[in-house]
């Protein structure tokens, strides 16, 4: 069945079932499981502390979802580096505790293994299991992918192995895979973007696609 979501971007009201939906995605899968080894709590954390990061898209990224609330993709601007969310390591052990050092030690895992160069940093991709296999995940990353080359955007992710076919068919390719400690494989993957003619020069580490003004300098300007 092809699927053709209505995709939108997540508004403020938005944040706690985009959090219910992005803690049930993960909750059965190997990550969440090594995050939160305790299954009587581990829907209540993954979802605390994914209002978090939520919180934090909204702010320094962009968070886009199915009008139904079936899927999420969950992203962040690393135009620059941007700051952790605020107040995060009191907020993370309110929202993680015991659990909270096993959710720092994979943020700094991945934050080495992550591009420095300007990139889109595309967090979560997250469809509600009943949902799955009919394509969405892919409708998901299609209207991703037309985005990031509309501003010229490499982007970055981190999947788990055994989703890495639906990415690489929209043109992610695999970069060394990292072993948690005493945990699963994450899978990160790179996508270099294929500019649309026209596209915004938001990346300014890549050659601009677009030359000298055409509308007359006003005054200000001189
Ligand atoms: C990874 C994930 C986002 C994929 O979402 P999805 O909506 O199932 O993705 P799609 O339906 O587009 O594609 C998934 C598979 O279904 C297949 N598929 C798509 N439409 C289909 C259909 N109508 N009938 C049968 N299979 C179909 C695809 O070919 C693909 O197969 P493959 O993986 O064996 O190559 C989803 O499984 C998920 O949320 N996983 C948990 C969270 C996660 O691990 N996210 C990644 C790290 S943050």
């Amino acid at each position: 069945m092809d699927v053709n979501p209505r995709i939108r971007t997540a508004r403020w009201a938005d944040k706690e079932p985009v959090a219910a939906l992005v803690a049930h995605a993960l909750h059965s899968g190997p990550l969440a499981q090594w995050l939160v080894p305790d299954p009587t709590c581990r829907r209540r954390i993954l979802t605390d502390v994914a209002v978090i990061w939520v919180e934090h898209a909204m702010f320094f990224g962009d968070i886009q979802i199915t009008d139904d609330l079936s899927a999420a993709a969950m992203g962040f601007h690393r135009y620059r580096s941007i700051p952790p969310p605020s107040n995060y390591r009191s907020r993370l052990a309110d929202a993680a505790s015991p659990h909270a050092r096993q959710f720092e030690l994979l943020d700094q895992l991945l934050t080495q293994v992550r591009p420095t160069e300007p990139h889109y940093h595309l967090a979560v991709l997250a469809v509600l299991p009943a949902a799955r296999r009919r394509g969405i995940g892919a409708a998901m990353l299609t209207h991703h992918e037309s985005r990031l080359d509309r501003i010229d955007m490499p982007s970055w992710t981190e999947t788990t192995p055994d989703s890495q076919d639906v990415y690489r068919r929209h043109g992610y390719l695999p970069r060394p895979a990292l072993t948690l400690p005493d945990g699963p494989v994450i899978a990160p993957m790179r996508r270099n973007p294929h500019p649309a003619p026209g596209s915004w020069p938001v990346n300014t580490a890549r050659p601009a696609t677009v030359t000298a003004p055409t509308c007359p300098q006003s005054d200000a300007q001189r």
